[in-house]
C-alpha cells in the first residue's frame, strides 16, 4: 500500500513510518519538522534498508500537499502532525486550532480531490476527560477539558461527519493512551524540544543527570499509592496498531474509533522504580503539588481493538523504560548531536 505519514519524522510517526517501510508498505512522510527531526528518517532508513520519501511542508500548505498527493498518488493516510503541549495550548489556543483542525480540513479536501479514501487519526485519550471513570470504552461520554484536547474531540466529529456524508471514507480513529518507550535498538526515540511535559522523558532526562530531580505531582489522589495512575503502552506496540487499523480499513468502509492502551493502570511511583530499576540507579524525586488539569487515574477498555483488529500491546512498562534508557543514554542530546 502506498501510506501518506503526516507528522511521520516526529516520536509516534517515526517508529510507524518503520514498521510500514518493515511491512512491505511504501511511505511519504509530510513533515515540517517544527517538532522533529530528519534524522529520525535517516535511522529509519538504516534500520530498515528502506527509504521513505519526504516532503518538507506543512500539512496546512494545500499547494504542497496538493502537489505531493498528484506525485505520490496515496491509498491511505495516517495523520499525526499536531501540535501536543496541553499547556501551551491554553496559551496559544488559535495555533492548536489552526494547526490541529485547520490541517485536516486541508487535508481531508486534498483527500477527496485525488480519490483518496482512507485516513487513520491520531486522537487522544484526552477525549475522555472527566466525564467517566476508567477503564473507558470507546463508548465512554467525550468531551475535553483544554484547547489541545478540543481539537482532538473536534477533528474527531468532523471525520464522523465527513464519513457520515461520503459512503465511500473509510476513517480509524486512534485514541492513545500514554505512549512510551522507544525503538529496542535505541536509534530512534521520544526527542522533546525543551522542558519535557511527559513522565517518562522527564524521568529519563533526571537519570542522564540533565535535570536534577522529577516532581511528582500529587501523592494524594484516590489510587493505591497516592500518585496518579496511566495506561502507558510502548511505542512499538502502538506503531503496530496503525498496521492494524490500516489492514481492517480495507476490508471495511464508515467510521470507526479505537483504543490503544495495554488496559493496564501504573502510577507515577511505579513507572519512576520501573526506570530506576532499568537504569540501575535511584531516581530522585520530590513530591509537589497536583498539576492542573490531571485526572487521578486514565486506562482503557482494550477489548475492541483485539476483537476487531486482532491487536494487542505486548510490552511491558519495564521494556519501555529499559528502551528508553538505551536510547537516551546513546543519545543524550536527541537527535541534535549528529
Ligand atoms: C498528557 C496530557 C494529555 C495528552 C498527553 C500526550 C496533561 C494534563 N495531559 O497526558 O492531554 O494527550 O500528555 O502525551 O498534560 N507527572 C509527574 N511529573 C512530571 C510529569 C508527569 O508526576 O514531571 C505525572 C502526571 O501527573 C501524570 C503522569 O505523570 O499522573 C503522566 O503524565 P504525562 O506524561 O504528562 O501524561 P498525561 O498527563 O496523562
Amino acid at each position: 500500500m502506498r501510506v501518506l505519514v503526516t507528522g511521520g519524522a516526529g516520536y509516534i510517526g517515526s517508529h510507524t513510518t518503520l514498521a510500514l517501510l518493515e511491512q512491505g508498505h511504501d511511505v511519504l512522510v509530510v513533515d515540517d519538522l517544527s517538532n522533529s527531526s530528519r534524522e529520525s528518517l535517516a535511522r529509519v532508513a538504516e534500520l530498515t534498508g528502506r527509504t521513505a520519501d519526504f516532503v518538507e511542508a506543512n500539512v496546512r500548505d494545500a499547494n504542497a500537499l496538493e502537489s505531493a498527493f498528484a506525485s505520490f498518488r496515496p491509498d491511505a493516510v495516517i495523520h499525526f502532525a499536531g501540535w501536543k503541549a496541553v499547556g501551551e495550548s491554553t496559551q496559544v489556543p488559535l495555533t492548536y486550532y489552526r494547526e490541529n483542525v485547520g490541517s485536516t480540513l486541508t487535508l481531508l479536501e486534498t483527500m477527496a480531490r485525488h480519490d483518496c479514501h482512507t485516513i487513520v487519526f491520531s486522537s487522544s485519550a484526552t477525549v475522555y476527560g472527566e466525564l467517566s471513570e476508567p477503564p473507558f470504552t470507546e463508548d465512554a461520554p467525550t468531551g475535553a477539558t483544554n484547547p489541545y484536547g478540543r481539537t482532538k474531540h473536534m477533528v474527531e466529529q468532523i471525520l464522523a461527519d465527513v464519513a457520515a456524508a461520503d459512503d465511500q471514507l473509510r476513517v480509524g480513529v486512534l485514541r492513545y493512551f500514554n505512549p512510551i518507550g522507544a525503538h529496542e535498538s535505541g536509534r530512534i526515540g521520544e526527542d522533546p524540544k525543551g522542558i519535557p511535559n511527559n513522565l517518562l522523558p522527564f524521568v529519563a532526562q533526571v537519570a542522564a543527570g540533565r535535570r536534577e530531580k522529577l516532581m511528582v505531582f500529587g501523592d494524594d489522589y484516590p489510587t493505591p499509592d497516592g500518585t496518579g495512575t496511566r495506561d502507558y503502552i510502548h511505542v512499538v506496540d502502538l506503531a503496530a496498531g496503525h498496521l492494524a487499523a490500516l489492514d481492517f480499513l480495507t476490508e471495511h468502509d464508515g467510521y470507526h474509533v479505537w483504543n490503544l492502551g495495554t488496559g493496564r493502570p501504573n502510577s507515577v511511583l511505579e513507572v519512576v522504580n520501573a526506570f530506576g530499576e532499568a537504569a540501575g540507579m535511584e531516581i530522585p524525586y520530590q513530591i509537589v503539588a497536583r498539576r492542573p488539569g490531571d485526572v487521578a487515574s486514565s486506562y482503557a477498555d482494550v477489548s475492541r481493538a483485539h476483537a476487531e483488529l486482532g491487536w494487542q500491546a505486548h510490552k511491558s512498562v519495564a521494556d519501555a523504560c529499559a528502551d528508553t534508557f538505551r536510547w537516551q543514554s546513546a543519545n543524550p542530546n536527541g537527535y541534535a548531536q549528529d
